[in-house]
């Protein structure tokens, strides 16, 4: 297939030496209570990475914390896109978030606003230095990115719709546009099937891969669904008692070892 014409394209050599994010020794606790408990892991670049862990397992917490969101880790070391992740001082904290693509299970759209104007705005989280950074770009630049990108999701014909006239899968995709205006080089996320019914929320799980296969992307991913995490990921990761319990490619994976993350409350 010939790669399409896709800002993501642009990315796509930038992340192919070396892990895309290496974690070493990190802790979170809440409390007293230790949720992360000096854990270590490596994702490699170019693949797509779901990460799995009973309910209230810390996996949420972990996503966060990589981004030091909700906090600052207690400990560890967060080697991600190049950058020392713990050291960065705010504002260079701030650029460095541009360039990690989050997809969460609530999506934060303007739902009175159209698909392509909730699309444009996520330029703006690319452009993370001062306004005039943004109001020196060609609004008709955007305007077409933002439309390659609602094609990149397949809704290219629903540009003009309200956000609120849309199907749940459908406002996730426009979420995933809207992420993509950003040119993430790796994306992060939690649960983004988690709402939706057993047909779509693989049809969003299945695009997440797509933006790994086609346009060279990274992703870590939060699966809630044993079917999914063995259909559309490379690689697994096992969350335990703060620890990474389990780290194998999903070709070695099978039904019965991975069930125990998938139960609640059961500890490894
Ligand atoms: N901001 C917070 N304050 C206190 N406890 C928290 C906070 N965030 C998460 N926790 C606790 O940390 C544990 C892990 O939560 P979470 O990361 O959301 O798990 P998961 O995403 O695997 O379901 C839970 O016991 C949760 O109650
Ligand atoms: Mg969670």
């Amino acid at each position: 297939m010939n790669a399409p014409a896709h800002p993501a394209q642009v990315l796509a050599g930038s992340v192919a030496a070396g892990p895309v994010l290496a974690v070493d020794g990190l802790s979170r606790a809440f409390s007293g209570s230790k949720v992360l408990d000096g854990l270590s892991f490596v994702v490699p670049a170019g693949q797509a990475t779901a990460l799995i862990g009973a309910n209230g397992s810390g996996k949420s917490t972990l996503l966060k914390c990589l981004i030091r969101l909700g906090g600052e880790p207690d400990a560890g070391r967060i080697q991600m896109l190049g950058c020392d992740v713990r050291a960065l001082p705010p504002r260079d904290l701030r650029r460095f978030r541009a360039r990690v693509g989050m997809v969460w299970q609530r999506h934060n759209l303007v739902p009175r606003l159209s698909a392509l104007s909730n699309v444009t705005h996520g330029v703006q989280a690319r452009l993370s230095g001062p306004r005039s950074w943004f109001q020196a770009l060609a609004p008709a630049e955007v305007r077409a990115e933002a439309m390659a990108c609602l094609d990149r999701v397949g809704l290219a014909d629903r540009a003009m719709a309200r956000v609120d006239g849309l199907s749940g899968g459908q406002q996730q995709r426009v979420a995933i546009a809207r992420m993509l205006m950003q040119r993430p080089e790796f994306i992060l996320a939690d649960e983004p099937d988690a709402s939706l019914d057993p047909q779509t929320g693989q049809e969003v799980m299945a695009l997440l891969l797509g933006l790994v296969r086609q346009d060279g992307l990274s992703l870590l991913v939060i699966s809630h669904r044993l079917e999914h995490t063995l259909a559309f990921s490379d690689r697994i990761l096992g969350l335990a008692q703060g620890r990474i319990a389990l780290d194998l490619p999903t070709a070695q994976a099978n039904e019965p070892g991975l069930r125990r993350f998938f139960d609640h409350g059961v500890a490894a």
